[in-house]
C-alpha cells in the first residue's frame, strides 16, 4: 500500500510533532512553520509536481515532504531538517516502501541544508514550495505589532500576494510577490531573502526551468 498525505495528516504522532513544534517556535518568536506553512507548502508542493509533469507517486511524495518537512524544529531548530526526515523515517520505514520513504527524507533533510545537492525532482518541488512562503498570514497575530523590531516579521508582513507560477512555454517558475513597501524597503527582503532564492534557483535549474522573481512586476532573474 502506498502512504498518502490523508493519511499522514491523520497519524497522530505526526500531528503530536507539529504541535510540539508550533509550540516550540512560538515561544521562540518565529513566523508560522504550523498548519498554515505546512498546508500551503503540501499544496503547492503538490500543484508544482503536477504542473512539471511528475507522476502521481512524486506529487504525493511531494505534498507529504511539504507537510512533514518542519516537523523537527521541537528538537532544535537549526538542525530541524535532520530532526524531521528522522521522525519521518521512524514512523514510516518499517511498513511502507523503502524508496518512497527514503525519497521523503530526502527531500526533507535538503530543504535547509548549507551544502545541498539535489539529486531528485520531490527534493527540487519540496525547496521551491516551502523557500517560496512569504506572506503576511506567516507573521503570528501577536507580533504584528511589534514589526519595526523583526526583520523576519516585517518582511513577511510586507507581503500582501505572492503567487508561484509556471510558465512552461518558457521553461519558467515565477515567483511573484505583491510587496507593500511602506512596511519594507525591498531591499530587506533581499538581505534576509538571499539563501532562500538561491536554493530557488538551484531547485528550478535543477528541474530544467529558470528561476523568476518578480515584485511589484519588476523582474528579476
Ligand atoms: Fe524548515
Ligand atoms: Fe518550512
Amino acid at each position: 500500500m502506498d502512504l498518502k498525505l490523508a493519511q499522514v495528516k491523520q497519524d497522530k504522532r505526526i500531528k503530536t510533532f507539529i504541535w510540539q513544534t508550533d509550540k516550540y517556535l512560538d515561544a521562540l518568536g518565529y513566523t508560522d512553520h504550523g498548519g498554515r506553512h505546512i498546508n500551503i507548502v503540501a499544496e503547492r508542493a503538490r500543484s508544482l509536481a503536477k504542473k512539471i509533469g511528475l507522476n502521481q507517486q512524486d506529487q504525493e511524495l511531494a505534498a507529504i515532504a511539504g507537510y512533514c518537512h518542519d516537523m523537527g524544529n521541537f528538537l532544535g531548530r537549526d538542525q530541524h531538517h535532520y530532526w524531521a526526515a528522522l521522525l519521518f523515517s521512524q514512523c514510516y520505514l518499517r511498513d511502507y516502501e523503502p524508496l518512497a520513504v527514503s525519497t521523503v527524507a530526502q527531500a526533507i533533510v535538503s530543504h535547509d541544508k548549507y551544502d545541498l545537492k539535489i539529486v531528485n525532482k520531490v527534493t527540487a518541488v519540496l525547496i521551491l514550495a516551502d523557500k517560496s512562503d512569504v506572506h503576511r498570514s506567516r507573521v503570528r497575530e501577536k507580533n504584528r505589532r511589534r514589526l519595526k523590531e523583526d526583520i523576519h516579521d516585517r518582511v513577511n508582513y510586507s507581503v500582501i500576494s505572492n503567487d508561484l507560477l509556471v510558465r512552461l512555454a518558457k521553461k519558467e517558475i515565477i515567483l511573484k510577490l505583491k510587496v507593500d513597501t511602506k512596511i519594507t524597503d525591498p531591499l530587506e527582503y533581499f538581505e534576509i531573502f538571499i539563501d532562500r532564492m538561491s536554493f530557488c534557483r538551484l531547485a528550478a535549474e535543477y528541474l530544467g526551468y529558470q528561476f523568476v522573481l518578480m515584485i511589484n512586476n519588476f523582474k528579476l532573474s
